[in-house]
């Protein structure tokens, strides 16, 4: 009879853990060994703990089966064979060009760095009702009959996938249907059918036989995971994966998932907001492109739409100028879009003044104000402030402290900016204004939407003779030059 390592390390009667009965536990506990996992960084302990030891993270750790007594049967990983590895010289290696299927919705294939890579696996996070499941249904429909699709249903029946297709208009598209939660099963009904695409939602619901643990707990999510890995890059197939969000707003699961596939796009959105219409795509991280592109749909009673031109929608406002209103001009990706950034300011009847923050970080505002403050005597340490990016956007970048700034100020002095002035600029802990990535194109877009005034760091202001349209453009070095601009 083996012993447990985790339990029953003293030979007693009683577990000191579990308070099971030595005998029958130790008999129960011995088939599987059991570790603890950290669900950030993968790191492994034999004991549960407080704190991972690997990175430090807190109240991470998470019981599931342990890589060792699992890789015995499948010969995986049981130590060095003898067999020499091949070592080759990294000039000598030839590159493979990556051959890119565009899915044929364009605001998608932008964030994929334009489309599908064979044998590559996608993770889309997102919060429920999203339009997860509305997207690849229409990723699918797109692609056919050119990539044929396998969608693997774990959550909703055939039937209510149908009802879905035939709000989409997409009934009668050729696209083969699986609904199974056993990752057994779906690898080789996939390894059958040769899918080009193969959808897998969501992966919380798949489960192996192997493991005990219920679907959606990290070792289920990390092992369905590695086999749906492992299919991919063994047929070239390109997976999507469908992950569930937490409540912060990250991938449910384990840490590792985000590290196994090659590209992870979150689904966000303002589904609360006052339209609540509009959805982005952002890639967190993409193997095969660049990383923080966007990509604009709206959903409509006919599934998610691509937005040709998100600029004009962030922006649709109208009637006159209101106080604590200020438009910047972000960049997500290659893409400037121009944003309204919203505050309010106002007389604070508690001890602590709040700060809010949608969109921003919160942060970022209270340091900000802190800048403000030191740099420009403007106190606002008495004041509730909220801050909101209009339509749902979140801004990533640092430069749209100018507008939280002007926006700021403005409703405090309930004074509003005037309707054509665009500003943007990262704001320093010295108060000096520092310049931003893509002034011109910034500059440009603004242009392009009828901007005629832009309040812009001076480092990032036009050469002399250089004009962007017939916009004036000023430039600003420190937080003085900035109330002058707005005054
Ligand atoms: P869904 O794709 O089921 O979300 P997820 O898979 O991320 O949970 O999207 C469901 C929401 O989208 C639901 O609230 C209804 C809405 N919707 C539309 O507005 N129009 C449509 O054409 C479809 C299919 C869904
Ligand atoms: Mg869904």
């Amino acid at each position: 009879m083996r012993r447990s390592r985790n339990h029953c390390l003293t030979p007693q009667w009683v577990c000191w853990q579990c308070n099971a009965f030595y005998h029958r536990h130790l008999l129960t506990v011995a088939k599987t060994q059991t570790a603890y996992f950290c669900s950030d960084c993968g790191h492994e302990a034999s004991k549960w703990a407080g704190q991972c030891a690997g990175c430090g993270a807190w109240n991470s750790l998470r019981e599931a089966p342990s890589a060792k007594s699992r890789n015995t049967k499948g010969g995986r990983g049981g130590g060095y064979t003898g067999q020499r590895a091949e070592v080759q010289s990294l000039g000598s290696v030839a590159a493979e060009t990556t051959a890119r299927k565009p899915s044929g919705l364009d605001e998608l294939d932008r964030v994929l760095g334009g489309g599908l890579v064979p044998g590559a696996v996608i993770l889309l996070g997102g919060d429920p009702g999203i339009g997860k499941s509305t997207l690849l249904l229409q990723l699918l429909a797109a692609l056919t009959p050119d990539l044929p699709g396998l969608y693997v249903t774990g959550e909703e029946s055939p039937a209510q996938v149908q009802l879905r297709a035939q709000r989409l208009g997409l009934a009668g598209a050729s696209i083969d249907l699986l609904a199974e939660t056993n990752i057994e099963a779906i690898v080789q009904a996939a390894t059958a059918g040769k899918p080009g695409v193969l959808v897998v939602d969501s992966i919380q619901t798949i489960y192996a036989e192997a493991l005990d643990s219920a679907p959606g707990s990290v070792s289920q999510v990390r092992e369905t995971a590695a086999q749906l890995v492992r299919f991919a890059k063994a047929t070239n197939t390109a997976v999507v994966l469908v992950g569930h969000v937490t409540k912060e707003g990250a991938i449910a699961g384990p840490r590792v998932l985000e590290h196994m596939v090659d590209t992870v796009l979150y689904f966000e959105g303002d589904a609360a907001g006052s339209d609540g219409r509009y959805r982005m795509i952002r890639a967190v991280k993409n193997r095969f492109g660049a990383v923080n592109e966007l990509g604009i749909f709206a959903m409509t009673d006919a599934g998610l739409k691509p937005v040709g031109n998100p600029s004009a929608i962030f922006l649709a406002r109208g009637g006159a100028p209101v106080p604590g209103s200020a438009v910047t001009v972000m960049r997500e990706g290659t893409r400037p879009l121009l944003v309204e950034c919203q505050a309010l300011v106002d007389l604070s009847h508690l001890g602590n003044p709040r700060r809010v923050a949608v969109g921003v970080d919160g942060n970022r505002i209270a340091m900000l104000l802190a800048v403000l403050h030191r740099h420009a005597g403007v106190v606002t340490a008495d004041q509730d402030v909220f801050v909101n990016i209009v339509g749902g956007v979140r801004v990533t970048e640092t430069a749209a402290d100018l507008a939280v700034l002007a926006a700021a100020l403005s409703s405090l002095r309930d004074k509003p900016l005037p309707q054509d002035t665009v500003i943007f600029g990262e704001v320093g802990l010295s108060g000096e204004i520092r310049p931003v990535p893509g002034g011109e194109e910034r500059l440009a877009e603004a242009a392009k939407h009828g901007f005629k005034r832009a309040i812009v760091p001076a480092a990032n202001a036009p050469r002399k003779g250089k004009k962007i349209g017939d916009m004036q453009v000023v430039g600003v070095q420190r937080m003085a030059d900035v109330l002058d601009a707005l005054s």
